[in-house]
């Protein structure tokens, strides 16, 4: 039986609880080692370190006058970026598991080889901190199913979060790593949570976490409402700048979501921000501000652990999700008689269906296979001469930079008066419209925004959830003119890759293996082998075969497999697939 419950909820209400707390992030123009490839020694690692370790404790000390309890600073802003393997290793240290034993670096300095500064910041300013830094952790040499790098250790991307007499309390290891060459994938999902007195608890993920199933869903899905994110976050318009994206996921997935951002003008690096589902405090710089840093405090509400959680879980599968496609195009099935010419762009690297937007309202349709996304609009401020809007529909495997799957639907701005510059960046516009954009998903985490003129996120009047998967955002009277209006839905393939236990991206280049008539035994083991933009996937089966993937920024770009014999090991099939 399907009753059809509407989840409804207006933006505008708080916490009933009444119970809020201080929050504060740092946007940190990060001081970064100019040769990074280059190795250093300890000393200079160090010497390097304080300079961004300085910053830091001005920061905690300014964020503690303004009564924060918890401070949370950006990935990579202790030791910067583009190290290899080796070179980083003077940066490395190795950060014990608080889960097995209890450590306060301040108080207990000599017991392990490390910096204390961090504990001590939290110490003294009376405030929970998280940080990201590299982590060491030796391991047994690879024998024949052990998954430990040649090398004998693990060199991990790594959240520390300290409570306020200056106690390690968590450790996280990021999951889904982005082309850095010198961190590994941890061989298990970690999902880390940590509590605090003033709000409940808090989940850890990092950065390219935010697009997968685990740790981040997962984390939402044990009824986790707190997520702390740290990253180096590089600016992709018009669908994943970092404001846009990460108070979509606080929208969309109902949670809390503390984001600290690095600030770095070449690596087109800013947006940071504390969200909630009723509020955004962000701040983003725009072209000609100063390069430097920002502190963002807020008082906000603690979420109780429940929400939309459980609701979710009752409301799926919808009847879509048998049918799902998991091919890269999901059929070409017959959109609905339209009056209005559709056309291909590509937006994201990926090939959107698109329609223009041309009246002056209207109700419009457009359909990439089976995804259809319907928007009622009426322009309130809009001059055809000037701007030009599209709305684009995807629903397909984004290859880029990883493979993932979506079902995207986005209204926005074109660079320019030809369609054919609709899909490309923008960061102005004059142009409002107050508009409803809908569509049927075959995943419960959609995540809605809208961003508008020079970098600033508002707030939909009203997101509208029903079982089906349908979801509709409203939204009249924008503040600013229109960048992007966007329902970004990721489907996760979560349920396969539990089963096969391998990590989202490491799932992800199976599923490539796979699909490109590679393999289909069951995958018992990968490893990667990671440069700057080339990545390599070693999996094994139980077969023992063991077959490789490379992927670089064109997605993947060689499948070979090999027949793994005693220790020495032999090229066998060859194939060729991906883009
Ligand atoms: C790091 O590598 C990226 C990609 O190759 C490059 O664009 C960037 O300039 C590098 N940054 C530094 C600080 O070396
Ligand atoms: C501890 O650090 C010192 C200097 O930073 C280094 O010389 C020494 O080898 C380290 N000891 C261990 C056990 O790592
Ligand atoms: C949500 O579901 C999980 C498992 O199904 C359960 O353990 C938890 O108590 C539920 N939470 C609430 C708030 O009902
Ligand atoms: C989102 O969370 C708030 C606060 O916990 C709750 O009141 C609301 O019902 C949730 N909304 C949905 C759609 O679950
Ligand atoms: C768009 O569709 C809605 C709902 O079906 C309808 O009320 C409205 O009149 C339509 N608007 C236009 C301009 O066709
Ligand atoms: C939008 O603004 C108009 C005119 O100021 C007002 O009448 C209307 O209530 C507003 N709508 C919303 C949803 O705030």
């Amino acid at each position: 039986m399907l009753v059809v419950v509407l989840l409804l909820f207006s933006l505008g209400e708080t916490e009933s609880a009444g119970d809020s707390y201080v929050a504060a992030v740092y946007e940190h123009r990060v001081v970064l080692n100019p040769n990074p490839r280059i190795p250093v020694t300890r000393r200079e690692a160090l010497i390097h370190m304080q300079k961004n370790l300085d910053i830091y404790e001005e920061q905690a000390a300014k964020a503690a006058q303004q009564g924060a309890q918890i401070l949370v600073f950006p990935e990579d802003g202790i030791h910067g970026f583009n190290f290899t393997r080796s070179s980083i290793s003077g940066y490395l240290e190795t950060i014990p598991d608080p889960q097995e034993e209890s450590w306060n670096p301040c108080t207990e300095p000599d017991k392990y080889n490390n910096t204390e500064r961090l504990s001590c910041m939290a110490r003294r300013n009376n405030l929970y901190l998280v940080a990201n830094m590299p982590d060491l952790q030796p391991c047994p040499l690879r024998t024949v199913l052990s998954t430990c790098p040649p090398d004998g250790r693990w060199q991990f991307n790594t959240n520390v979060a300290f409570n306020s007499d200056g106690l390690l309390v968590a450790r996280y290891h990021k999951y889904n790593l982005f082309f850095e060459e010198s961190f590994d994938t941890p061989p298990k999902l970690e999902l880390i949570t940590f509590d605090t007195p003033f709000a409940g608890r808090f989940g850890l993920i990092i950065c390219f976490d935010i697009l997968f199933h685990d740790p981040t869903v997962a984390l939402v899905k044990m009824g986790v409402r707190q997520l702390i994110f740290p990253t180096a976050w590089m600016n992709e318009l018009p669908l994943l700048d970092s404001i846009q994206f990460h108070r979509a996921l606080s929208l969309g997935a109902n949670v809390t979501v503390l984001s600290s951002n690095l600030r770095n003008d070449q690596l087109r690096m800013t947006g940071s921000g504390i969200y909630t589902p009723f509020s955004a405090t962000f701040h983003h710089a725009v072209k000609g501000d100063p390069e430097e840093g920002r502190l963002l405090v807020a008082t906000v509400p603690v979420l109780s652990p429940v929400g939309m959680n459980n609701a979710t879980e009752s409301m799926s599968p919808s009847p879509a999700e048998s049918d799902h496609c998991h091919t890269d195009r999901c059929g070409d099935f017959p959109s609905p008689p339209s009056s209005y010419p559709t056309f291909i762009g590509t937006m994201m690297h990926d090939p959107f269906k698109f329609v223009l937007i041309k009246e002056a309202e209207g109700n419009l349709t457009v359909c990439d296979g089976k995804f259809c996304c319907h928007l009622q609009y009426k322009w309130t401020a809009h001059d055809e001469r000037k701007e030009l809007y599209a709305m684009g529909a995807f629903a397909g495997t984004h290859t880029f930079d990883g493979r993932y799957a979506l079902q995207v639907c986005a209204v926005v701005r074109c660079a320019g008066l030809e369609a054919s510059s609709c899909g490309q960046k923008v960061e102005e516009a004059e142009s409002k419209m107050d508009f409803l954009l809908e569509a049927t998903f075959q995943t419960d985490y959609v995540y809605p925004s809208v961003l508008v003129n020079r970098m600033a996120v508002e707030q939909p009047d009203k997101l509208e959830k029903a079982t089906g998967g349908r979801l509709a955002m409203k939204h009249s009277n924008l503040s600013g003119g229109l960048i992007t209006a966007c329902l970004y839905g990721r489907i996760s393939s979560s349920a396969e890759t539990e089963d096969s236990g391998l990590s989202g991206l490491q799932y992800e280049a199976w599923s490539g293996l796979r699909d490109g008539g590679v393999s289909n035994a069951t995958p018992l083991e990968t490893w990667f082998e990671v440069g700057w933009w080339l990545i390599t996937a070693w999996v094994r089966d139980k077969a023992g075969m063991a077959a490789i993937v490379t992927m670089g920024e064109v997605g993947i770009i060689e499948l070979r497999m090999r027949a793994k014999q005693s220790a020495t090991s032999r090229f066998g099939a060859q194939a060729k697939a991906g883009v």
